[in-house]
């Protein structure tokens, strides 16, 4: 169902300010709003009631298994939705929030079933950026948010991109500008004794190690380096346009691939580097910054991934980078997007 999209773009992040009260009262009245974080936009509903918590699914086109990172305005709200905090994730709430890292805790019923997707646990994080924090006030309820795409597609790093993905389809959009991190949060599970990172982003491993003795990182997220996917994986997650192929080697293997394809006739799309870039001599192509500052790549990946349109290229070949960092949380959705690698060896 078709319907009018609102638009707003307060001048100013407080609770109080006519556009942010507004998208707050559709919260209210169990209708979802696209909101900034400093990750990714968001889109929100209000994660106590299970009818609003729908219409997000909807609106998404998302899986009914796959559950939904609940957003907090603070340390307090999250008593509300958990059986209790362990004292690694107090440990951590105190360290890394407002922050983009999202605690896997003990849900106690008061998140909609929906919200959990069933699940006896609930992700939790308080974002950082004061447009998100500003509505979560506005409304006094938590926020069950996914990212703002269209299921599939990659996320939303910009009001734009949100617009393109679900414009008819969700009451409105508070437009704060491009987003920082550019990547979502880290999913940590806080239900075992070692914490287990779930999902990387944007609070590294090597972050969480300053203040835990021990982390963990999910045994899905380990050797999948070079394993081709199945085709059945197509088209899953953060999915550009045409099929994305991985160029796993140095900058030479890189051109040497690019010149095989395009001399078969490919109009091959290049993500890749500035330094990268500097040697080819080729014109679809989309920077994401030097690959000395991996921050910057990430901030940059989703809108590369979003440029490139089916009518104009045939194959995208993105570069891989280092995996220190944030860089293996680029390296993760530059994975899930891909079809295919092409390794040096
Ligand atoms: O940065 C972010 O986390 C963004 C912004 C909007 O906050 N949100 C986001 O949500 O990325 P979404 O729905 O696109 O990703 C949520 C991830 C999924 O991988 C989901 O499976 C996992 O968190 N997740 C949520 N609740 C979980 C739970 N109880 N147990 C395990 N994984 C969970
Ligand atoms: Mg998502």
């Amino acid at each position: 169902m078709e319907k009018q999209t609102k638009l707003w773009k307060p001048a100013e992040y407080t609770q109080d300010h006519p556009d942010i009260v507004e998208a707050a009262n559709a919260l209210k009245a169990k209708d979802v709003v696209a909101f900034p974080t400093e990750t990714v936009y968001g889109l929100g509903a209000d994660a106590t009631n299970e009818e609003a918590v729908q219409r997000i699914f909807d609106a998404k086109g998302r899986p009914a298994d796959n559950p939904l990172i609940v957003h907090v305005a603070d340390q307090q709200q999250v008593g509300q939705l958990v059986t209790h905090i362990p004292e690694v994730a107090q440990l951590l709430m105190d360290t890394f929030w407002p922050g983009p890292l999202t605690l896997i805790l003990e849900s106690n019923g008061t998140a909609a079933q929906n919200v959990t997707a069933g699940l006896s646990t609930v992700g939790i994080r308080m974002p950082e950026h004061p447009l998100a924090l500003a509505l979560l006030k506005a409304v006094e309820r938590p926020l069950a948010a996914p990212s703002a795409n269209r299921s599939g597609r990659p996320s939303p790093t910009a009001a734009d991109h949100v617009i393109q993905d679900l414009d008819g389809r969700i009451a409105g959009i508070l437009d704060g500008g491009a987003t920082g991190v550019g990547l979502e949060s880290t999913v940590l599970d806080c239900t075992s004794d070692v914490p287990v990172i779930l999902r990387p982003g944007g609070i590294t491993k090597e972050k969480l190690e300053q203040v835990l003795p021990e982390v963990r990182v999910d045994p899905s997220l380990l050797g999948e380096a070079g394993k081709p996917k199945s085709p059945g994986m197509k088209y899953t997650h953060y999915a550009p346009e045409a099929p994305l192929w991985l160029i796993d080697g140095n900058d030479d293997f890189f051109m040497e691939q690019l010149n095989r394809y395009k001399s078969e006739g490919n109009r091959v799309g290049v993500i890749a580097s500035d330094e990268l870039l500097a040697k080819l001599d080729h014109e679809q192509v989309i920077s994401c910054g030097s690959r000395k500052k991996v921050d910057e790549i990430a901030g940059k990946l989703y809108h590369a991934l979003r440029e490139f349109k089916r009518s104009e290229v045939d194959l995208i070949f993105a570069e891989t980078f280092d995996e220190s960092g944030v860089g293996a949380a680029v390296m993760n959705r530059l994975r899930k997007a891909s079809v295919k690698v092409l390794e040096s060896h």
